[in-house]
């Protein structure tokens, strides 16, 4: 099985996608003990991640860290792409950098927009509402791809890495695919990676939070940051941990370093072998392998290296659509956009696939479903922040207490101060872009 992030099918079937591609499920133990929770992290939306403990760790030894994220503008705003800056907004009220990169170059490439057309829909739209929702300008970045050298020279530079049967294996490309749809991997990469370089504030643990099918560009992402270091550090076939030198140049150097780096984190039981371009550490253990790995990765700029730091990533289910499909710009009807009016939101909310039964007298006796409802999920998504009150509507729809009609009254009249108090923030927003943009 293959992941395309550009084609428009759902993943269901998280459990599945989580097992096929090694993606470590997210637990209590990733959110509970971080400054704040959020609804979308203790809730189970969040369900997936890759090294989510080096940023558990940042956020615990007040380290710098920084979120990464980029948003494809095309057209309007709906509440699926509310749910990622809900997260960021959440990120940087404990203690991310926020980096936000406009995916010009990716709608170009693979959508037809024109760079003119995503700019006016970042500018008019998307970032409004960012600033609406929450997104506060202190530590943080809203960028261009187009507009940003460092990110398009990465691209390129880091593309020497990568072979064209690692694009197919990944990406399952064919003849037909032109060049600058292809190369959007890449600058995708560049946005994860560039977030490290010195002129941003060097290296750090780098979080990604994203939807499933972005995965791909995860797992490219980390591969291309792992094939450019310097520095190996794992765990041997005998159960050592060892640091090991890739490359042929300042060999000795890279060691002397190293070993003078281990001493300085207090291990002191080292075996250097050079012919073997390697260190073993025999008073370390495999938990001692990322304070070790993090600390060497700053050595590397002094060689000429990045020492980027593989970036971590957590992946969120996706909200139903109204109409029980995809919530998708182009079917408005399935899709609440955050510049509906309270009367078309009710609207579309009072037409919303439920999980009701055939009748009322059948609801009372049997229940309801709320799993299986795209009005239970706009209470867990987004409209109630009290778990208690969110349980209670859970139970009392399995039980039948809980009437349809009533349920979606309740959630219309939640969407409608949450667009209301939206627009209002949108009147004020669009003068402070400018503090935004890198
Ligand atoms: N490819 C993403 C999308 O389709 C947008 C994107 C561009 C992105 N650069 C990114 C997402 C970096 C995460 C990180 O929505
Ligand atoms: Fe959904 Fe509410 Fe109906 Fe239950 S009562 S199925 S939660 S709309």
């Amino acid at each position: 099985m293959k992941i395309d992030p550009w084609s428009s099918t759902t993943y269901q079937d998280y459990t599945r996608l989580r097992d096929e591609f090694g993606i470590e499920e997210f637990t209590e133990k990733h959110w509970k003990d971080l400054l704040k929770h959020h609804k979308l992290l203790r809730r189970g939306v969040v369900f997936g991640h890759r090294d989510f403990q080096i940023i558990h760790d940042a956020v615990k030894k007040k380290k710098p860290w920084a979120i990464l994220t980029g948003l494809m503008p095309s057209g309007k705003m709906h509440l699926g792409h509310k749910m990622v800056i809900d997260e960021v907004i959440y990120y940087q009220s404990i203690g991310a950098d926020i980096f936000v990169a406009v995916a010009d170059i990716e709608a170009f490439a693979t959508r037809g927009y024109s760079l003119k057309e995503t700019e006016e829909f970042a500018l008019n739209e998307y970032i409004p509402n960012y600033v609406a929702l929450g997104l506060k300008p202190e530590k943080c970045h809203i960028y261009f791809q187009s507009k940003n050298q460092d990110v398009k020279d990465l691209a390129y530079i880091l593309g020497k890495k990568v072979n064209w049967s690692q694009m197919l294996a990944t990406y399952g490309f064919n003849g037909s695919n032109n060049m600058a749809h292809i190369f959007s991997p890449l600058i995708q990469t560049g946005d994860i990676l560039h977030v490290q370089l010195e002129k941003y504030g060097g290296i750090k643990p780098t979080l990604v939070p994203v939807g499933v099918d972005q995965d791909p560009h995860i797992r490219l992402s980390r591969d291309i940051a792992q094939s450019h270091r310097l520095y190996n550090v794992t765990l041997t076939k005998d159960n050592k941990i060892g640091v090991f030198v890739k490359v042929d140049e300042n060999i000795e150097k890279l060691l002397d370093k190293a070993e003078k780096t281990l001493n300085s984190l207090n291990f002191t039981k080292l075996k250097r072998i050079t012919k073997y371009k390697a260190i073993y550490i025999k008073d370390a253990e495999e938990k001692d392998i990322q304070i070790i790995n993090n600390t060497l990765s700053k050595i590397e700029p002094k060689f000429g290296g990045y020492g980027f730091l593989q970036p971590s990533a957590t992946f969120h289910r996706f909200i139903t659509g109204l109409t029980g499909e995809k919530m998708s710009s182009s079917k408005p009807e399935s899709a609440i956009f955050l510049t509906d009016s309270p009367k078309q939101s009710t609207k579309k909310i009072m037409n919303a696939k439920t999980g009701g039964a055939v009748s009322l007298e059948a609801q009372k006796k049997e229940g309801g479903k709320p799993d299986e409802c795209v009005v239970y999920e706009l209470f867990l998504y987004h409209l109630i922040e009290n778990d208690n009150e969110l349980h209670e509507i859970y139970t009392s729809c399995k039980n039948g207490e809980k009437m349809c009609g009533h349920c979606k009254k309740y959630a219309a009249q939640l969407m409608e101060k949450l667009l209301i108090d939206l627009q209002e923030k949108r009147n004020t927003s669009k003068s402070k872009i400018k503090q935004y943009l890198l």
